[in-house]
C-alpha cells in the first residue's frame, strides 16, 4: 500500500528528475497536487521512512540552497529505479510487501501479558489497585488479577464492550468514556491504547490518568503503558538497501514501521520514538519515565507524576 501510494504520487520520477538528493519539502512541492490539497509533511515523512527502511529509497546528506547547512535528502535505489515511468524494465512489485505486512501483524496479546507478568513482576510491586484502561473484555486484567491476588483490578472500557461481563474476587468491570473520568487507582495500565490516538488526545488522556492516580503518603502512583517505542535502524543512513545486513534490529524496526503505517491509515494514531513519548509525558504534567523493552518490538513504559 505504501509503495502504491508513493507511485501514485510520482515520487520515484520526482526524485529522478530532481537529479540530486531531494529533501522532504522539495519532494512535497513537486507533487502533482493543488497547493491547497498538499498532504501534511509528517504523513509523507512517515511514508518515506517505511520505504527507506524497505530499501525503495535511501537517505543522503545534501547542501540546500545558498547556505552551507546539510539536510537529508531522498535518493533512488536499484529497487526504485525499476519503478521509473520511462524505465523499459519497469515493474510493479507491490506483492513484495504482502508477507512482511502479515509478519508485522503477528502479535500475540497473551504472550505479551505472560512476559510482562513473568519478567516485570517488580512493576506491580506495592500496588493495591490497578485500572486496565480501555482493557477490552479483560484478558490482560484477568491475568494480572490472577498473578497478583492482592491487587484490586478494574477493567474500564465503553459500556457496550463490558456489558454482561462477570468479575471475580479482585476483578471488576466498569463502563464509561475514558476521556470523561477515570476511576482512581495506584496504577493506570494501558496496553495498545495510546498508539491509536493523536498527540492531542494522548495528552488529554494522560492528564486524566494523572488526576486518577492515587497517592499513599509520599508514594505516588504511576501509569504503565505497553506500546511500541520506535528505535531507528542506523543502517538506513547513507547506505542503500543492497548493503543491508538483515539483522534482528532491522527487522524489528521494519515491523515497528508497519505498525506505524497501520495506525496512520486505520485510526490516525502513530507509533512514537522515545523523544515523542517524552514530550507527551511532559506536556501532560508527568516528571519521569522508565522504558523496559519486553518482547520483540514492544516496550513497557512506567510514567511517574
Ligand atoms: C485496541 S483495543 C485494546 C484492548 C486492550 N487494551 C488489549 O490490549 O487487548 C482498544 C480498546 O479501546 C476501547 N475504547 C475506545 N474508545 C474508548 C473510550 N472513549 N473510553 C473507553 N474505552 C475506549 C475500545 O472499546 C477497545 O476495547
Amino acid at each position: 500500500m505504501s509503495l502504491k501510494c508513493a507511485i501514485q504520487l510520482g515520487i520515484p520520477d520526482a526524485i529522478y528528475s530532481h537529479g540530486k538528493p531531494m529533501t522532504l519539502s522539495q519532494l512535497i512541492s513537486a507533487f502533482p497536487i493543488h497547493q491547497n490539497k498538499k498532504p501534511d509533511s509528517h504523513l509523507i515523512y512517515r511514508l518515506m521512512r517505511i520505504l527507506v527502511n524497505s530499501g525503495f529509497f535511501a537517505l543522503q546528506e545534501v547542501v540546500v540552497g545558498k547556505t552551507d547547512l546539510l539536510e537529508e535528502g531522498y535518493v533512488l535505489t536499484n529497487a526504485s529505479k525499476l519503478l521509473l515511468r520511462d524505465n523499459p524494465l519497469s515493474v510493479t512489485p507491490f506483492l513484495l510487501l504482502g508477507n512482511l505486512f502479515n509478519e508485522a501483524m503477528a502479535s500475540d496479546a497473551r504472550l505479551v501479558t505472560s512476559v510482562v507478568i513473568d519478567k516485570c513482576k517488580s512493576v506491580f510491586e506495592g500496588l493495591e489497585s490497578l485500572v486496565d484502561l480501555a482493557g477490552g473484555t479483560g484478558t490482560v486484567a484477568k491475568a494480572i488479577a490472577d498473578a497478583f491476588p492482592h491487587v484490586a483490578c478494574t477493567v474500564f472500557d465503553l459500556p457496550h464492550v463490558i456489558a454482561d461481563l462477570q468479575g471475580s474476587k479482585n476483578l471488576k468491570f466498569v463502563g464509561g468514556d475514558m476521556f470523561d473520568k477515570i476511576p482512581p487507582a495506584d496504577a493506570i495500565f494501558m496496553k495498545w491504547i495510546l498508539h491509536d490516538w493523536s498527540d492531542e488526545d494522548c495528552v488529554k488522556l494522560l492528564e486524566r490518568c494523572k488526576v486518577a492516580i492515587t497517592c499513599k503518603g509520599n508514594e505516588k502512583g504511576k501509569v504503565i503503558l505497553v506500546d511500541i517505542v520506535i528505535v531507528e535502524d542506523q543502517n538506513n543512513k547513507d547506505i542503500g538497501y543492497d548493503n543491508h545486513a538483515h539483522d534482528h534490529d532491522h527487522q524489528s524496526y521494519e515491523t515497528q514501521l508497519f505498525f506505524d503505517m497501520l495506525m496512520m491509515v486505520l485510526v490516525r494514531g502513530r507509533e512514537r520514538k522515545e523523544t515523542e513519548w517524552a514530550k507527551l509525558f511532559l506536556d501532560a504534567g508527568f516528571s519521569t519515565y522508565k522504558i523496559t523493552p519486553i518482547l520483540g518490538v514492544k516496550s513497557l513504559i512506567e510514567v511517574f507524576p
